[in-house]
């Protein structure tokens, strides 16, 4: 959690505990589904990109998938999607999506989101985590690049004709260099990302 709460007594003689927190970041529950279909509205201007209602669903009763909202004042803000996820040779990670209100853009949720769910990926053991995102997408690129994820191959045509995606990657330990560079295992791991039908992060 990523809540924090003041301590004093407002004007109505209200508690802190009884307001809800300036910023939280929790796991979502089926409960809101409705609250997360309205917010890939909100904030994916082209359907094309939003998850379903179906999609959301699945994700959300799906337990290798966290999906992180983030509420200021009480309203849900923003929220994040990720897939851990096991193979034989260990642990690695996605992010689907990191996706805040308009409104809500450019005072650090992103940033709270994305790095919420890198320690939900470290936690489950997760080595190294890769996403895809729009070459066109620039806030989303700085805020990756910001929190240590490298460009590890381009993904020509990967959401529609002529509309070309970044695959990027993270190593757990940041130190290690090794695992950032364009090696023969990343380029394979994101051709085989390009196939999946499911959509990537945006
Ligand atoms: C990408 C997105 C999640 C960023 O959320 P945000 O809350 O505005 O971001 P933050 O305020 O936490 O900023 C974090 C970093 O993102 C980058 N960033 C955010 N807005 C930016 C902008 N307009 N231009 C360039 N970089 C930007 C910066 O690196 C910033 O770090 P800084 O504040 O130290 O400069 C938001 O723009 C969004 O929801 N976009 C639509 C959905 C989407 O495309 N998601 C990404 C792919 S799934």
């Amino acid at each position: 959690m990523d809540g924090h709460a003041n301590g004093k007594a407002d004007s109505n003689g209200l508690r802190a505990d009884d307001e809800p927190p300036e910023h939280l970041i929790r796991p979502a529950s089926l409960r809101d589904l409705d609250v997360l279909v309205r917010l890939e509205e909100a904030c994916f201007p082209h359907a094309e990109d939003r998850f379903s209602r179906r999609r959301i669903r699945g994700l959300l009763l799906n337990r290798r998938a966290p999906v992180l909202i983030y509420e200021h004042n009480g309203r849900a803000m923003g929220n994040a999607v990720g897939l851990i996820r096991q193979h034989t040779s260990g642990v690695s990670a996605r992010i689907y999506s990191v996706a805040v209100h308009p409104q809500a853009r450019g005072l650090g949720a992103g940033r709270r989101l994305a790095e919420a769910l890198l320690t939900r990926f470290s936690e489950a053991g997760a080595r190294r985590t890769y996403l895809e995102v729009r070459v066109d997408n620039i806030p989303a690129i700085s805020l990756y690049v910001s929190l240590g994820f490298r460009q590890v191959c381009t993904l020509p045509d990967y959401y529609a004709p002529g509309q070309h995606g970044l695959s990027f990657c993270r190593p757990l330990d940041l130190g290690d260099a090794a695992l950032i560079g364009p090696t023969l295992f990343d380029q394979l791991e994101a051709k085989s990302l390009r196939a999946v039908t499911e959509r990537g992060s945006g």
